[in-house]
């Protein structure tokens, strides 16, 4: 297994990635806890798909209060947008909404021109792209910034290089993998992700706390940004981090931009749903019905089960009773694929609606300084 910003590979074993990191579970007491200001529990921290934490008790300490923090996410425009993404941004907006808070979402354009094979000028059109797609997800904009690396570099800077000084070539070597033939400007770049996480503090002339929502791969560049921002004065940004929304092709890895064929994408049509699903979703079943109904399927590492657990079935008991239908043989994988295709065009159906009205209010998410 290995998981960093830069590759995710092989089968995640996400107790040993808690102990790795040393990140913190998210156990019952924390869960009872964060329901007592959100009144129920979104299923996506009922399931433990959020699974692990970074000073999450600090964050309600402070909120207990009356501080309140902001929320702090991203996207690396590489690509479409997919699930995976999807997933994150709309447990983020969740957040938003029951907390109430301000959310400051950072594209990082500079990322991956640096360290993918796309030119300035293809970066710049999924950059585009993929802010469609995060005003589709509904978030207030009147309380959530867009940070563009390249746009918002004058106010970036300064706050950039102040971290770059605290950090070493041998630290970020370790964190990310780095050999004597990296490029200069991805091992400059962790400075730039950790900018967000104290920007409001620097606008607002105080110290506010921070909630990065993200999946568990980033949690490398929020290691050494913790480390840093205390010795600049600032509080550490603490975090909730998810487990990873499978590929078509299975359980191993993840979801990516960059092999659209192991994607579902957001501007897929539903005919695209139906096809990827059929043909590529990576099966539990038996491979004949006799035998299945017979031996039964098996939901864990079933692809179509898996994405109604961490995105499209709501209802737990709903999710329950397709899981033991499935294990028993009563449920084929033929059927249990369909109604994952429904739930999937559903959901698509409104994300592309509100997604095709966003160019018209993307300014207002804009962050002006
Ligand atoms: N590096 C992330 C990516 O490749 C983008 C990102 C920037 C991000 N800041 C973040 C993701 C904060 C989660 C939280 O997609």
């Amino acid at each position: 297994m290995r998981v960093d910003p830069y590759s995710v590979e092989g089968k995640v074993d996400y107790d040993k990635l808690i102990k790795e990191f040393g990140l913190e579970k998210i156990d019952d007491a924390l869960l009872n806890r964060i329901k007592k200001h959100t009144n129920e529990l979104h299923f996506m921290l009922r399931r433990k798909i959020f699974f692990a934490h970074r000073d999450l008790n600090w964050i309600l300490d402070e909120y207990e209060k009356g501080n309140k923090f902001f929320l702090y996410t991203g996207c690396g425009p590489s690509g479409p947008i997919h699930l995976g993404h999807l997933m994150v941004w709309y447990f983020t907006k969740w957040l938003q909404d029951k907390f109430d808070v301000e959310l400051y979402f950072q594209f990082t354009d500079d990322e991956k021109f640096l360290y993918k094979n796309l030119s300035y000028e293809e970066v710049q059109k999924w950059l585009y792209e993929n802010m469609l797609d995060v005003i589709a997800v509904g978030f207030d904009p009147k309380k959530t910034f867009f940070v563009i690396d390249t746009k918002h570099v004058g106010i970036m800077y300064p706050l950039a290089i102040k971290v770059a000084k605290k950090i070493t070539f041998s630290t970020v070597k370790a964190a990310f993998g780095f050999t004597d033939s990296t490029n200069i400007g991805s091992i400059f770049y962790t400075a730039m992700q950790a900018v967000p996480s104290f920007l409001p503090s620097v606008l607002k002339g105080k110290n506010i706390p921070c909630l990065i929502p993200h999946a568990v791969d980033q949690d490398p560049h929020f290691r050494v940004t913790r480390d840093v921002l205390p010795k600049l004065g600032y509080y550490k940004p603490a975090s909730i981090q998810s487990s990873f929304l499978p590929p078509l092709t299975g359980p191993e890895g993840k979801m990516s931009s960059s092999e659209a064929i192991k994607s579902i994408l957001s501007t897929d049509t539903p005919k695209q749903v139906k096809e990827k699903i059929n043909k590529y979703a990576f099966s539990g079943g038996q491979p004949t019905v006799e035998e299945h109904r017979k031996k039964g399927g098996n939901p864990d590492i079933d692809v179509a089960f898996q994405y109604l657990r961490y995105m499209f079935e709501e209802s737990d008991e709903k999710l329950a009773q397709l899981e033991q239908d499935y294990r028993s043989g009563k449920l084929l994988t033929g059927e249990l694929k369909k109604y994952a295709i429904e739930k999937i065009n559903a959901f698509l159906k409104e994300h592309q609606e509100r997604r095709a009205k966003a160019k018209e209010i993307l300014d207002e998410f804009i962050l002006k300084v």
